[in-house]
């Protein structure tokens, strides 16, 4: 199938079924168990991760095209991969940057988010309506877009903070953009007639009862980069589309599935991605020690840890996690084995966890696709592709949606 060229709801379909056939891949998380189980059925796959180097897995973590690459002879379904996240780029460099506010003109405004604003409104304009910038924080969005538009620009976010903040910011730079209190979610929300509504990364609900009210009062175009997916209220997903919902082999996802579709350290700065990995390391010992303690081979969820954790060492991790899941320690504890038996369980689920994240662009786009559908149904003209490099972000996803008159 011509992927780049099928609509939206092929598209939809042929992920779904992707995604249903290989889930004993995905679905399970690899630091649950002691070996997945698909380990079993594709030992020759298991063997090829297990023998990647430290650095390899490294690369591969941000490279998913090109490990599906080198594992196709053994998951010839791989091929598919390129071709089903491929998308169109709905800004280019050049224009991202003359969209983008001067430093001088983006006071407060962190540097990632400004060029990620940059980027999203080089890929929306014209601005052809009033625009409203849905949960606006600071309306940092709302003020990069106001020179590119006659209309009047809003925001609304329910953090009082953020929202005078953000209207400080404009009366300083003497930008007319009014920024208002207002919870999205409750019903009786107000929405400017014929609004253009634009959200960058609002989360899961956020972002979908965004596309389920624009549908609902006729907005007359919404543009969207969603994240965030599985902060919801529902633990198990409901697509939007009717498409989806009547389709007889719809993927069953739950808020934890949803998780994976947003699991990328891709921006994170080496000094995150070691920590991460050391607490990843020290949750591992742990669980060794709890299954010996309680002597049941069975995972037992620690709940996250608190700051003051980036100051501790292995011992105090277990001392916390033990009274978090009420375990009583007993003395001594051979702390060094167990946390080097926690290096060694880290070293096999990071190169299971590689075979998991191949399907977490394809959940992402199934998502999406999903919301693509429905705007349709509704009677939208749907444009769906990147506003930026994922660099910038890997929540690089745009749906910009116009009413057909
Ligand atoms: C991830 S931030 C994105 C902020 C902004 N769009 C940006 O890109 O800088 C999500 C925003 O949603 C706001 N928010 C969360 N729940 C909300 C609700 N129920 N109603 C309005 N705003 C909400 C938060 O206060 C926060 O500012």
């Amino acid at each position: 199938m011509a992927l780049a060229l099928a609509s939206f709801s092929a598209r939809w379909q042929h992920l779904n079924d992707w995604l249903s056939a290989h889930r004993e891949l995905w679905q399970p998380a690899p630091f649950t168990g002691s070996s997945p189980e698909w380990t079993r059925r594709w030992p020759q796959l298991d063997r090829q991760v297990a023998g990647l180097s430290d650095e390899q897995c490294e690369l591969f973590e941000n490279e998913p095209v090109a490990l599906a690459h080198r594992l196709m002879s053994m998951l010839p379904a791989l091929a598919e991969l390129p071709g089903m996240t491929r998308l169109p780029e709905l800004a280019d460099d050049a224009l991202a940057q003359s969209c983008t506010l001067a430093e001088v003109r983006a006071r407060d405004m962190p540097g990632r988010k400004r060029r990620q604003s940059g980027a999203f409104v080089a890929a929306v304009r014209p601005f052809d309506a009033p625009v409203l910038d849905w949960c606006c924080g600071k309306g940092h969005l709302a003020r990069t877009l106001l020179p590119l538009s006659q209309y009047p620009v809003s925001g609304y976010d329910w953090n009082p903070a953020l929202v005078d903040d953000g209207n400080r910011l404009a009366r300083r730079a003497g930008d007319p953009v009014h920024l208002f209190c207002r919870d999205v979610m409750a019903d009786d929300l107000n929405l400017p007639a014929d609004a253009h509504a634009v959200a960058l990364h609002a989360c899961g609900d956020l972002h979908r009862r965004l596309i389920s009210q624009a549908a609902k009062r006729r907005l007359s175009r919404l543009s969207v980069a969603p994240c965030c997916f599985h902060l919801c209220s529902q633990s198990d997903y409901r697509p939007l589309s009717r498409q989806a919902r009547q389709w007889p082999g719809c993927l069953p996802v739950t808020r934890a599935d949803l998780r994976l579709a947003v699991e990328e350290t891709v921006t994170a700065p080496a000094r995150v991605r070691n920590q991460v990995r050391l607490f990843s390391q020290w949750r591992l010992g742990f669980d060794g020690l709890q299954r010996q303690l309680r002597q049941l081979d069975q995972y037992l969820p620690v709940p996250s840890h608190p700051g003051w954790m980036a100051k501790a060492d292995f011992r105090q991790f277990c001392r916390w996690a033990a009274d978090k899941t009420r375990i009583t320690l007993p003395e001594p504890v051979d702390y060094r084995a167990w946390e080097a038996y926690g290096a060694q369980r880290l070293a096999q689920v990071r190169r299971h966890e590689l075979v998991r994240h191949l399907f977490r662009r394809p959940l992402e786009l199934w998502l999406v696709m999903d919301y693509a559908v429905f705007l349709e149904e509704q009677g939208y003209e749907v444009r769906l592709g990147t506003f930026c490099d994922r660099n910038l972000t890997p929540r690089n996803l745009l749906i910009d949606a116009t009413r057909k008159h």
